[in-house]
This record gives structure tokens, sequence and C-alpha cells, in this order.
């Protein structure tokens, strides 16, 4: 199984996020995850399309946008323009997933799915063949540095059974609390995308973080696999 470390930039220095980017996909890190939130889906307000613009005039590396956003239709052509790899929009915000999903793949970048943690994984089970990307939020979204919730991991266990019954290759991604506390677990799971913010870049060394969420969710993933 591919594992990915995708650290978020919600909670970087902004002021030198170039430096900060460099720095993680430098140490290994496989993908940038974008927070995109719009003050009304969740309460609060970060950044839109010109961060991934500017990210891609400096960076071939996967752009993993994550948009927490009513209406995300409306974020959809922006967002290919600027550059985004992924576009993960969340099920609680809009009641034409299956159509946006389908629109995003047009748009030329992969389509993911994102679930607040008391949205059932029965939201996505009609349309998991249209999904390139699986998102349980291990938090309820809107912050970085909150508390990891426990019960993610069973609903983690139970979407990765979930995409095996369907023979599906989408990337199962946490996002939210995930460090070296939680990482084992969600790895042993059945999650291969680990989103982290506060546990890399508030670290003393966060090219050394990224190297040792790896392992950890590396060795989960191996002992997995024998069992
Ligand atoms: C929260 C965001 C997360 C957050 C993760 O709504 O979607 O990506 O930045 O940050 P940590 O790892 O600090 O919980
Ligand atoms: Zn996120």
């Amino acid at each position: 199984m591919t594992l990915r470390i995708a650290p978020s930039i919600l909670d970087t220095d902004l002021a030198h996020l170039m430096d900060e980017v460099e720095r993680v996909l430098g140490a290994g890190a496989d993908q940038v995850h974008v927070d995109v939130m719009d003050g009304r889906f969740v309460p609060n307000l970060t950044f839109g399309a010109p961060i991934v613009r500017s990210l891609r005039r400096h960076t071939d590396a996967v752009l993993d946008c994550h948009l927490m956003v009513l209406q995300p239709e409306n974020y959809i052509a922006p967002f290919a323009e600027a550059g985004a790899s992924i576009l993960t929009i969340h099920a609680e915000a809009t009641p034409h997933l299956q159509r946006h999903l389908g629109a995003i793949r047009a748009a030329g970048m992969k389509a993911g799915v994102a679930l607040n943690p008391a949205t059932s994984l029965a939201a996505v089970e009609e349309i998991v063949p249209e999904l390139d990307l699986l998102l349980v939020m291990t938090v309820s979204p809107g912050f970085g540095g909150q508390p990891f919730w426990q019960p993610a991991i069973e609903k983690v266990r139970r979407a990765r059974a979930l995409l095996d019954r369907f023979g599906s290759a989408a990337m199962l991604e946490v996002d939210g609390g995930v460090a070296r506390e939680t990482i084992g677990a969600l790895s042993a799971a059945g999650a291969d995308t680990f989103v982290s913010g506060n546990a890399i870049f508030t670290s003393a060394d966060p090219a050394r973080e990224v190297r040792e969420l790896r392992r950890i969710a590396g060795a989960a993933a191996d002992r997995r696999a024998r069992a």
C-alpha cells in the first residue's frame, strides 16, 4: 500500500509559505494540503485559488485542496485554472455531489469527498466508483490544532472495507489531530493518506517530523498487511 504524508499549510508561517513548503517536500512529503474555508460552511476564513496559483508557480508537487465551502461548484473552474491537483468537497455542502465530482474530473483534477465526523459513510456508498479520494475527517473542520476524535478510527476501518468492497483505488485520507500518537492506529485501520498540520509545523524540526510520521504509519501498515 502506498502511504502519503500531506502537510497542511493552514498553521504555517504564511509570510514564508514557500520556504515552509519546500522544507517538508524536501523531507519526502507527498502532497501539500491546502485548507480552503469560506466562513460559512465552517466558522473560519482562510484562502482561495490565488494561493494555489502562487504555489503552482514554484512547485509541481501535488496540491491537495480541501474545500470547506458552501456551493463548491463555484470553485471548480478557478481551482483547476490555478493548478490544483486534487479538489475535495464536503458531502454536507451540496445536494449534487455526483454531478460536481464529474465536473471536477472533467476539469482535469482528481475528485474527493470529505465527510464530517457525524456524517455516515452511506453518504458516498452510491458514488464510490466516482471517487479518487475519500476524506474521513478526524476532527470537526474549521481549525488546526484540535484534539483528535477517537471514534474516527473505527469509521476509517469501515471506510477501508467500503472501498475494498468496490475494488476502489481511491486514496483514504484522514485529517485533523494526526500526529505520532494517532497515525499508527489510523494506518492500522486502513488509511493511506495522512494530513498533518500542527504536529509537523509546530515541531522543532518539521522535516524530521514528516519522516517520523511516515515511519510510524509504514510500520503499522506492514503489521496490517501481515495480519
Ligand atoms: C481542519 C483542516 C485540517 C487542519 C489539520 O479543518 O481541514 O487540514 O489544518 O491541522 P491539525 O493537524 O493541526 O489538526
Ligand atoms: Zn484539511
